[in-house]
């Protein structure tokens, strides 16, 4: 496995090394190349005035005589070293009076000789020193009789070019090295939080929640430490959830049986005073049998929508006719607990694409809460409101209110209230999943002490279906 930081090495040190490296080429291309054409336009600007000079005054004299003229005046230039020609490329006379008689071959002199002034670079034929040379060439009436030579040394030019390139090339070498250490700084602040990470998620991997990152950075890996901190503290919560449901389900469950148990036992025993006792004592243990049976049911149920395994049974449902028929069912528990129960609906007929009992079960659920929590001589009201494309479905209570800091738990799963009326607190977490399978939307509004009222809007099915 390659490791980020390596990666980023690889990548940077291809990129910053690339770099350098074309800016060292160009830089020491141009270094050089200003130097060299500096001297090329002196030895340029010398043979052009000479050459000139020479072909003007000197026209009407053979090359010899020239070579003698030219001597006496070009001797004692101090930089420039002089060479006189002649057409048979023979050096007849140099700066120093002397002459060599071997053709000179070089293509300065041919092109001289040619006509035309031309620079090149080369190695001295004795010295093999490395100098420039440049020829023109002389005329004697209108024929070329010979060619003007000036070289110079450039073996200092040379070693100063080195020295510069060596200079650059550790100046490069110099910026290379500081852009390593400067990446491998940064490499660091970006894996340091990564290996915090991947400890951190190794350790909740092994199901410890209690550790959370700390080196939190203002940038995508900050979000993600944050996340993974936020992760950790949910699962935290929905498990302390958990096991507070856990312990009082167990408690709603252990009620009934020791009923059911207590009664059994009583009458197996015989202990029964009459008939009218063991009766009783029968109709205990087959109300508390019944509630076990729908509190498991209840249970049932809602792992079925945990697993994602509920389907509805999609058909037109009448939402207006669903809740009169709900406040019929409840009519007599209404009366009972002394409530007073309006129903005020949307005079338009309110269709949207349901599963009848589903919604029946959420609308139960909820009207059962209000009852559950508003006190005797409670108000409950149900309302419809028919919207553009959707109907707003109203219960609202005068009860005893949800806390503020409890309001948004309230449709988690097992949450529960504190009060003894309380369930087993899953009634709002599968009418929350009800609806969420309807397209629809449920929120809760409440004031502790004054009442809650919960909304729930349903997509309306199209006029035309
Ligand atoms: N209308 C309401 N007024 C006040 N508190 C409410 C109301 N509806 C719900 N609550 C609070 O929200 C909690 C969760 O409600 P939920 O219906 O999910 O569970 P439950 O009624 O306690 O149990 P279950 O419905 O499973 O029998 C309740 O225990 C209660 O504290
Ligand atoms: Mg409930």
């Amino acid at each position: 496995m390659k490791s980020i930081k390596g990666r980023l090495y690889i990548q940077n040190g291809i990129i910053i090394i690339s770099i350098v490296l074309i800016l060292e080429v160009i830089f020491l291309f141009s270094v050089r190349s200003y130097y060299f054409q500096s001297v090329e336009r002196q030895l340029i600007n010398k043979i052009d005035i000479s050459g000139e000079f020479y072909n003007r005054h000197l026209i009407n004299e053979r090359i010899n005589e020239k070579a003698k003229y030219i001597l006496e005046n070009d001797s004692k230039d101090p930089i420039f070293y002089m060479q006189v020609i002649d057409s048979d490329r023979i050096m007849i006379i140099d700066s120093n009076g002397l002459s060599y008689n071997k053709p000179l071959n070089t293509r300065d002199i041919v092109e001289a000789l040619n006509g035309s002034t031309k620079a090149i670079i080369t190695k001295d034929v004795e010295t093999n020193e490395k100098i420039m040379a440049i020829s023109t060439p002389l005329y004697r009436l209108n024929d070329i009789s010979g060619v003007l030579r000036y070289l110079i040394s450039i073996e200092d030019l040379e070693k100063m070019v080195a020295r510069i390139s060596w200079i650059s090339l550790l100046i490069g070498a110099i910026v290379i090295i500081i852009i390593f250490l400067l990446s491998s700084f940064l490499a660091n602040d970006i894996i340091g939080p990564i290996k915090e990470l991947t400890n951190i998620s190794e350790i909740m991997a092994k199901g410890d929640f209690s550790k959370r990152a700390t080196k939190i950075s203002n940038d995508e890996i900050g979000k993600l430490s944050r996340t993974l901190n936020y992760m950790a503290e949910e699962i935290q919560r929905s498990n302390s959830v958990k096991n507070e449901f856990i312990s009082s389900i167990s408690h709603e469950l252990r009620t009934p049986l020791t009923a059911i148990q207590g009664w059994s036992e009583i009458i197996l025993s015989g202990e029964v005073e009459n008939l009218e006792e063991e009766r009783e004592g029968l109709r205990i243990m087959a109300s508390e049998a019944k509630r076990l049976s729908s509190l498991v049911e209840q249970l049932l149920d809602f792992s079925k929508f945990e697993a994602g395994k509920v389907t509805l049974d999609l058909k037109k449902v009448d939402i207006n006719r669903l809740l009169n028929d709900i406040y019929s069912y409840f009519k007599k528990r209404f009366h009972k607990s002394q409530i007073k129960a309006s129903l005020a609906l949307d005079k338009n007929r309110c269709y949207v694409r349901g599963d009848v009992n589903r919604l029946k079960q959420v609308f139960i659920n909820i009207i059962d809460n209000s009852i559950k929590f508003s006190g005797e001589k409670g108000i409950i009201i149900i309302r419809t409101f028919l919207k553009k494309d959707i109907v707003l479905i109203e219960i609202e209570d005068n009860g005893i209110g949800i806390p503020s800091n409890e309001i948004h738990k309230i449709t988690e799963k097992f949450y529960r209230g504190k009060t003894k009326r309380s369930g087993s607190g899953i009634g709002l977490a599968i009418c929350r999943e009800i609806i969420d399978l309807h397209y629809g939307k449920f929120y809760i509004s409440s004031v502790e002490g004054k009442g809650t009222k919960v909304s729930i809007e349903l997509p309306l099915m199209n006029k035309d279906k």
